[in-house]
């Protein structure tokens, strides 16, 4: 399958790096937010993010700027869709929303394209109906900061076909990713429940004292070899997505294992959302 033209609903921290991703592999790419200004503040974000590869030698100027040249933005999402031969959706985190995003999407976009989602805790099955090309559905998910994570879980639902799968194995593969395939739907896929498992350790361990968190965060790195200690980790993803992810994990399992940490539903409460709140585990500066 032919796909030149890629759009990324929702301009937030994962829909603007997937965009620039796909630019940068070459694509012709629409970011789409119902938001004007998240898109102004997304592309003002990349330019900067450009701007510094381009400093520091990782990135040749015009390489820069033709990626730039490809990406265009919209608030529009019916006309966009009608551009697209593959969409992905990064918008929030709500099933109400994504699927009738995904109606709009069936009704818009070309016959050929595929519905993609980014969704870590929403399996594409839940919106194969509404878009009504199931078959042409899957989850396609990516990780913060997807401009350096290399992984990208491409996840079945039931319907979806040996030739959706295929085509955006390439597509990831075009964006220097590595796809891994998940055959069927489970609650976290493989990334988010090894890292939920370790998630729930660490803030046990912090939980009954048993150590700090920045000595827990500094075993993980230097014992384990981690690139980041898990409350680092959490502090970086957003506190109010481990509590969502917690909670729509609970949602499915009902295991009470699986029910948001104590710890990460304080500091949701307090407004202490991590790196992108100024505070979380950790303080950081504005
Ligand atoms: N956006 C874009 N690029 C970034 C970045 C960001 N937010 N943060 C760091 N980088 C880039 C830097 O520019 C740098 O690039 P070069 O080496 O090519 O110059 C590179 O990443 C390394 O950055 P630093 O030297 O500043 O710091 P580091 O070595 O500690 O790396 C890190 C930062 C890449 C984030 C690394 O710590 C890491 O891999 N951490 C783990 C991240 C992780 O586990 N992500 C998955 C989260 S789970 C998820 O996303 C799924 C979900 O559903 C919630």
């Amino acid at each position: 399958m032919d796909i030149r033209t890629i759009l990324i609903i929702g301009a937030g921290t994962m829909g603007r790096q997937i965009a620039m991703s796909c630019a940068l592999g070459g694509y012709t790419t629409i970011l789409q937010d119902i938001s004007g200004s998240a898109l102004d503040a997304a592309r003002t974000d990349l330019e900067s993010w450009a701007d510094g590869r381009v400093a520091k030698g990782k990135l040749q100027a015009e390489f820069a700027d033709a990626a730039l040249a490809r990406l265009s933005q919209s608030t529009e999402l019916d006309a966009s869709a009608a551009q697209a031969d593959l969409v992905i959706e990064a918008a929030v985190e709500r099933l109400d929303i994504k699927r009738s995003i995904f109606a709009e999407l069936g009704k818009n976009a070309p016959a050929h394209a595929i519905l993609a989602t980014n969704s870590s805790t929403l399996a594409s099955s839940h919106l194969a109906e509404a878009s009504g090309r199931a078959s042409q559905v899957c989850n396609m998910h990516f990780f913060n900061p997807a401009l350096v994570m290399k992984c990208v879980e491409i996840v079945r639902n039931e319907q979806t076909s040996d030739e959706t799968i295929q085509a955006v194995t390439a597509v990831a593969r075009a964006l220097g990713k590595e796809p891994v395939l998940v055959n069927r739907e489970i609650p976290g896929f493989i990334a988010n429940r090894m890292m939920g498992a370790m998630q729930r350790e660490a803030l046990n361990l912090a939980s009954a004292e048993v150590a700090s968190i920045t000595d827990i965060d500094t075993t993980a790195r230097t014992a384990l070899g981690h690139p980041m200690g898990p409350f680092e980790l959490m502090d970086l993803v957003g506190l109010d997505v481990i509590d969502f992810i917690a909670q729509a994990t609970y949602a499915e399992t009902g295991q009470a294992l699986d029910q948001p940490h104590p710890l990460i539903t304080q500091k949701v409460t307090e407004g202490k959302l991590g790196r992108k709140s100024g505070e979380g585990f950790y303080e950081y500066r504005r």
